[in-house]
């Protein structure tokens, strides 16, 4: 499973990107407000393209078809590695359809059903995002629409790549590798929780005081 970064934060890109840790990154218009205030789209998007080779997700205001693929065309100018996020509309299809032709790779957004992920898919999108953690909070089941996606995307080999997103927690992130899916974009804060466990700790300690005690024995 691909990692990406759900963040603009570029400190945290960095670092993530030093590992070798970070496959890609995806952005909304709430993400950059959020890591990367006062700053234009373009500035934001054209220092992570310099940090990461993989696909950045942008995602633009337009809500008609012409006004979505006009962005799109614009975005895309940005850097070589710039997906469009498209949320999923009757316009945004429309929209995707056409950006797909031209060479421009979609990012189909704001999923929230096996059905609008079928029709993201048969449009020719990219990539198409579930946001697990907002339909969990609506009191829905988050990685059940994800389980439902892949094996809908497996039936008919869709090329398409699931991108589960809106990830809160490592729970999440293990589900979705459980499944299957392509790629998980987690947030920093989860990313980092990733290689922790208390007992990993533990065991660090203990062999750090076996040492020094074996260490002490032999003088
Ligand atoms: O990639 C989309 C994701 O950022 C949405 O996450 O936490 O705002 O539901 P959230």
């Amino acid at each position: 499973m691909k990692i990406f970064l759900d963040s603009a934060n570029v400190e945290a890109i960095r670092s993530a990107a030093e590992l070798g840790l970070c496959d890609g990154v995806t952005t909304n218009p709430t993400i950059i407000l959020r890591d990367a205030p006062g700053k234009e789209h373009r500035e934001v998007v054209k220092e992570i393209a310099s940090i990461v080779k993989g696909p950045i997700s942008v995602e633009g205001v337009g809500q008609k078809k012409e006004e979505i693929i006009k962005e799109a065309l614009e975005f895309s100018k940005w850097a070589k590695n710039v997906v469009v996020k498209v949320p999923i509309t009757r316009e945004g299809l429309a929209a995707v359809r056409v950006l797909e032709k031209k060479g421009v790779r979609t990012n189909v957004t704001l999923v929230f059903s096996v059905s609008q992920a079928l029709l993201a898919a048969k449009a020719g999108a990219s990539y198409v995002s579930p946001f697990v953690g907002r339909l969990d909070d609506a009191g829905q089941n988050g990685m059940e629409v994800v389980r439902g996606i892949v094996e809908a995307f497996r039936n008919y080999r869709f090329k398409t790549k699931v991108i589960v997103a809106s990830v809160r927690s490592v729970k999440h992130v293990e589900e979705a590798a459980r499944i299957g899916a392509d790629i998980a974009t987690i947030p920093p804060k989860v990313y980092e929780e990733m290689w922790k466990h208390s007992l990993t700790d533990k065991g660090i300690q203990l062999f750090l005081e076996d040492f020094a005690k074996a260490k002490g024995m032999r003088k």
